[in-house]
């Protein structure tokens, strides 16, 4: 049995899905029952914040595909419950992990990591780049204004889009042997600029979309507005910084490999996303 976190998300609703459509025998994790995923597959529901029900999740759980919001208290304590129930490996999705990060959120994915290292389960880490999906967010600023404010700069980053993650995240928990104790780094196929998004968008929905250069601060109180908690605006402040300075401008062919299919190009996630941004 496959026990997949955060199944309502970006990355773990695909993963359910592509295991369920496969027939591997899948237990989705929610909170609310009434959003779980549709298929094949079980419903289990639970809280990281509670580690009885987490407990009850993991019962007869072989592999873990772990996808949360990375709080480091709370994956640690699905890693905890998946040792004490027994469960062999855990496949965890990161980001770019480093204990000396300046973003915090950086190094909360380094103290769950080396909490994973040491749990004695066998395990897999999918550090990804920036995920295409996070581009939807824009869709309202760009409704309303034309174009969307970001402090990324010129900055290049090897965007990937999140249902390449969960196709690599489905071959990687289906042959878990195969990946034990790897580090994949997961991107899309080529690299592209904020300038890149606004011509993507503007061609496939036949007016311009303005990219509008700002500095983190205003960035930061941007997001706030929008509705965006404190902490997560400050680290996407940190994060769109570091992505102007090409802390993000890297490429793997990790995807490829795993999956045997090309990972989709920006023009392609634009082009199956043009509903949302009208
Ligand atoms: N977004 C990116 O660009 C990006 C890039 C690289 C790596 N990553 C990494 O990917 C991981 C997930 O990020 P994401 O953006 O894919 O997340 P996401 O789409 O927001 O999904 C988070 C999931 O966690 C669930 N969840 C939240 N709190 C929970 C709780 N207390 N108990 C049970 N479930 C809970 C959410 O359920 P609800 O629907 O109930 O809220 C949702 O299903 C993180 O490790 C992140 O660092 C993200």
């Amino acid at each position: 049995m496959i026990l997949v976190t955060g199944a309502t998300g970006k990355v773990g609703s695909e993963a359910v899905r592509l295991l369920g459509a496969q027939r591997h025998p899948t237990r989705a994790l929610v909170r609310d029952a009434s959003r779980a995923p549709r298929g094949d597959v079980e419903i289990v529901t639970g809280d990281f914040d509670r580690p009885d029900t987490l407990d009850v999740a993991m019962r007869g759980v072989e592999t873990v595909l772990l996808v949360s919001p990375a709080v480091p208290a709370q994956e640690i304590a699905v890693i905890d419950s998946a040792v004490r129930e027994g469960v062999r490996h855990m496949v965890k999705v990161s980001s770019k992990a480093s204990a000396d990060s300046p973003v915090d959120r950086r190094r909360g994915q380094a103290r769950i990591e080396t909490h994973l290292r040491a749990s004695g389960l066998s395990y897999t880490l999918l550090r990804a780049n920036a995920y295409m999906q996070n581009l939807l967010a824009l869709a309202p600023m760009i409704e309303r204004t034309g174009g969307f404010l970001m402090s990324a700069g010129d900055g290049r980053v090897g965007m990937v889009d999140a249902r390449d993650v969960a196709a690599t995240a489905a071959a990687v928990v289906t042959a878990p042997g195969t990946h034990a104790g790897r580090t994949y780094r997961l991107t899309g196929p080529g690299l592209v600029t904020y300038a890149d998004v606004a011509e993507e968008l503007s061609d496939a929905l036949g007016h311009t979309v303005e990219y509008r250069r700002t500095g983190p601060a205003e960035h930061r109180a941007a997001m706030i507005q929008a509705g965006v908690p404190e902490a997560v605006a400050t680290s996407n402040a940190q994060a769109f910084g570091l992505i102007a300075e090409g802390d993000a401008a890297w490429l793997s062919e990790d995807v490829e490999s795993i999956t045997g299919t090309a990972p989709r190009t920006l023009r392609t996630f634009v082009a199956d996303h043009v509903a949302a941004f009208t």
